[in-house]
């Protein structure tokens, strides 16, 4: 009988000391290969994000002339299309709204003096839409794409509440659009051997299953499978396609954190990293978030997501009945005013873009477009 704990342990474990020397040696052979990883991991960081040893200079040199930066008039896209006026692209923006391209535009000329035009699509309008787009580009030694238009859903749902409209939309939207753009712009790339695609896609893409946001993040993840195959098709054919995937960028400079950049801090970041592999973070910060995430287990995040996303849900259900409630408060005392003001508070009530009605000194008006009847290319009505 032994006379301590310790010792019992001892005697215990004695027939099996050869598999517990194997075991000390495996997990020492393990541990070390972790250290490694994790070195690894920081040393080309450190190189990709602060060096910046290594990057594919984003320059028209390198590049070509111009550059097309679509979902521009907001947020990212101006952020992308004023950093690469600033290194002296002629730019081209695509969206959605008429004044808020010809805001964007101004912006840019004024800042820059550079050649910028708009051109005004709806990305849900089908084929057609890609069709003229092509057209106006035709030409034109476009050097850089980037692919920063998508939309999200207004809030967490479950999938079958998402409306049927809603659902194409998001998917003519965020995956024809970079799609139908890519095929655009790719083969004038190739033939001159020389050029860039820029994919924004979001690091939800390569998270574990995120319920309620379902097929927003099916669509990121396409997006992000859909360059990296890209890349490794035009290795060594002169252009360079590469994924980025933020997390969080926020506008609003006085809730600006370290986890939620500004996006022209995050843009300048991004287009400083450019090359180093197919699919990025495009700022350090979100590398380093992915890195943490990547240990959490999947049931972990899906558990904590979805509890996240339900509560996020029932918020945006309130929020969109007191909205609404607005409105038809508008509406009711709106007998007396004419139909021109109601539809102007209707609009500012629900923060919808403005008519596309004042000119713009900046977007040659022969170039830009309104497309109203394109074929329609998934949905139909
Ligand atoms: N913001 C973030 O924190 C964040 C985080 C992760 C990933 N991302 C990714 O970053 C990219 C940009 O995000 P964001 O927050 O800047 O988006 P955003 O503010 O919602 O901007 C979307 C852009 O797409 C345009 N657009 C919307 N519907 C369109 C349509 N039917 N046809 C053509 N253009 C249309 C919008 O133009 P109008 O305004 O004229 O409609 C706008 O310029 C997205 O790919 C998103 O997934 C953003």
């Amino acid at each position: 009988m032994a006379d301590s704990p310790l010792r019992f342990l001892r005697e215990l474990l004695d027939p099996y000391e050869p598999l517990l020397d194997r075991l000390f040696l495996f997990g020492t052979v393990y541990g070390t290969w972790n250290v490694f990883k994790c070195c690894y991991y920081v040393l080309s960081g450190f190189r990709r994000y602060i060096l910046r040893i290594g990057a594919s200079p984003v320059t028209v040199a390198k590049l070509g002339e111009w550059a097309v930066v679509n979902g521009a008039t907001t947020s990212l896209g101006t952020a992308f299309a004023l950093d690469l006026a600033e290194r002296n692209f002629k730019i081209i923006l695509i969206g959605n709204s008429d004044t808020k391209l010809q805001n964007t535009a101004k912006e840019i000329e004024d800042v820059f003096g550079t050649e910028v035009f708009g051109i005004l699509a709806d990305f849900t309008q089908g084929l057609r839409v890609f069709e003229d787009i092509k057209e106006l580009l035709t030409g034109l030694e476009v050097g850089l794409l980037v692919n920063n238009v998508a939309v999200r859903y207004d809030y967490p749902k479950w999938f079958e509440e998402l409306s049927t409209q809603r659902m194409l939309h998001l998917l003519n939207i965020d995956v024809i659009g970079a799609s139908m753009m890519t095929h655009t712009l790719l083969p004038q790339m190739l033939k001159r051997e020389k050029g860039m695609i820029i994919n924004i896609c979001s690091s939800i893409a390569t998270a574990p299953p995120t319920p309620l946001m379902t097929v927003y993040q099916s669509a990121m993840s396409y997006i992000h499978t859909f360059s990296q195959a890209l890349h490794y098709e035009c290795v060594g054919r002169g252009v360079i396609v590469q994924a980025l995937l933020p997390s969080f960028v926020q506008e609003n400079t006085e809730r600006t954190s370290i986890l939620a950049p500004p996006p022209h801090v995050y843009a300048r970041h991004a287009l400083n990293q450019i090359g180093f592999s197919s699919s990025s973070s495009g700022h350090w910060v979100h590398a380093l978030l992915g890195w943490v995430l990547q240990f959490v287990p999947d049931s972990v995040w899906v558990w904590w997501t979805r509890g996240v996303n339900i509560n996020l849900r029932s918020k945006g259900i309130d929020e969109k009945l007191v909205r609404r409630t607005a409105l038809l408060n508008i509406l009711k005392h709106s007998k007396d005013i004419s139909f021109e003001e109601t539809v102007t508070r209707k609009r500012s009530q629900s923060q919808l873009a403005p008519t596309l009605t004042q000119e713009s000194p900046t977007i040659d008006r022969r170039r830009s477009h309104s497309f109203q009847s394109g074929n329609i290319l998934i949905s139909k009505h």
